[in-house]
């Protein structure tokens, strides 16, 4: 079983724990649009601030949110603390642009972090490192104004040093405010992005060097992800975690060729912030699915909520997490604790894998028999993990050569010494995936 090489942070409890949520909570609920409407709409900060006026959620209930998480059997969060429109969920000193502000008047975020503390979850903070509201902030190809014909002008009056320092000092109140924080999520850099005069930024803009130590400093233990742009010699060692969105990664996530810690982050529906009329949404087999594939590839699943305006998650978003908890109330063990298993998987299934018990996640229940190569010496027990019912492991001493199908058996051919047959119900067990659990020896 892979190992990745390990970085600064502590991401012992990370890689056991597999399951968290991710919140995407800010002013974009109103529009209920996509957290990125600003950006789509090309709003100016005047037009936007609307939002900021009435900014109100009256249901806001943080303990709710923490139960409906801790229900679906995730063990950690991540809360936008500030999103790509620049709006702060804390009582920030260095802007006004925050929550504090708004009629709401009260700090989400402290309220959020001590109701999940008190389930029992450990706590992470997204943090934009794009601001499209901050006055030293340029103007880029991603920034509401990218068309605004004098933008290079008034980019001049920006200064990127000042948007960076005004950063740490954020990032010094959230990381010596709220207690002991497990994970800074910072999103995103694209240096790369040179369109028409507005260049892109990356580590040299977000000054991550600097960025980075002072996160060290005051939270040394933290997980970081791999969004700040810093050159590979210092992101391999001093940065913790590879963060793929809204893909699904079927072998374990490499960096230069070396196995990496990594999550997955992905939405029940198509967008992060809440989106009224967004109606990708999962079905209960891809939700379980992600989870599974996830796990059974070495890494995490970060699943995002949008709570709406009104402060709760929507009936969409509460039943998909129905979903999750039903499910792991039956078969979290084949996902804590669990990673990448050195065998192989059969057609159709996903295998996890915890120290000596295999875990076969089968997506398509087949008629029968279920054949794993490789595995016949080595397992001494199987058992559907939903009930703890015997699977019976089928011998073919018996096979006659000269009629291999008699007693219904399989054709001779497809068997050889090492392969293990399981002979399952016929019927489906009834749970989305079910896992047979394969005690080795
Ligand atoms: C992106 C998007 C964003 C979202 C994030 C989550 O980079 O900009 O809206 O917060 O991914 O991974």
């Amino acid at each position: 079983m892979y190992q990745p090489a390990p970085t600064r942070g502590d991401t012992a409890w990370f890689v056991h724990d597999r399951f968290g949520m991710f919140i995407h909570w800010g002013l974009y609920a109103l529009p209920a649009r996509h957290e990125w409407v600003m950006n789509a709409e090309k709003m100016t900060v005047d037009e936007y601030s609307k939002y900021f006026e009435i900014f109100n959620p009256d249901l806001f209930d943080p303990k709710a949110w923490a139960k409906a998480a801790r229900e679906a059997v995730m063990k950690y969060f991540v809360i936008t603390t500030k999103h790509h429109e620049g709006f702060c969920l804390w009582d920030t000193q260095q802007t006004d642009f925050k929550i504090t502000n708004t009629p709401f008047g009260r700090d989400a975020l402290r309220e959020v972090v001590e109701a999940f503390r008190a389930e029992g979850l450990r706590v992470g903070f997204y943090y934009s490192l794009l601001d499209w509201h901050h006055p030293d902030f340029p103007i880029d190809s991603y920034h509401p104004q990218r068309d605004v014909p004098d933008a290079i002008e008034r980019n001049k009056n920006c200064d990127m040093t000042r948007y960076a320092a005004y950063m740490r000092e954020q990032l010094r109140e959230l990381l010596s405010e709220y207690g002991k924080i497990d994970i800074l999520w910072v999103d995103f850099s694209y240096p790369d992005l040179n369109k028409n005069g507005l260049k892109g930024k990356g580590h040299q803009d977000w000054e991550s060097e600097k960025l980075l130590a002072l996160v060290r400093e005051l939270q040394p233990h933290i997980i970081i992800n791999n969004r700040l742009d810093l050159p590979y010699e210092i992101a391999s060692v001093q940065t913790d975690v590879s963060t793929p969105e809204q893909v699904q990664p079927d072998e374990w996530v490499r960096v230069k060729g070396e196995h990496v810690v990594w999550e997955a982050c992905q939405t029940l529906s198509g967008s992060w912030g809440y989106h009224r009329d967004e109606t990708t949404w999962k079905s209960d087999e891809q939700l379980i699915q992600m989870l599974i594939s996830t796990v059974a590839c070495g890494g995490n699943l970060l699943m995002n909520v949008g709570p709406t305006a009104r402060g709760i998650f929507d009936s969409r978003a509460l039943d998909a997490l129905r979903v999750y908890g039903e499910w792991m109330s039956l078969h979290s063990r084949s996902i804590y604790g669990c990673t990448q298993s050195e065998y192989a998987a059969p057609f159709g299934c996903k295998l996890t894998q915890n120290g000596n018990r295999l875990y076969l996640h089968i997506y398509n229940w087949p008629f029968k028999h279920l054949r794993l190569k490789g595995l016949r010496s080595k397992v001494q027990y199987a058992q559907l993990l939903n009930d703890a019912s015997e699977v019976k492991i089928v011998r073919h001493a018996h096979i006659n050569p000269d009629n291999p199908t008699e007693h219904g058996d399989l054709p001779a051919s497809e068997l050889d010494e090492e392969t293990l047959t399981l002979e399952l119900p016929v019927v489906k067990p009834d749970v989305i995936v079910p896992v047979i659990e394969l005690f080795l020896n």
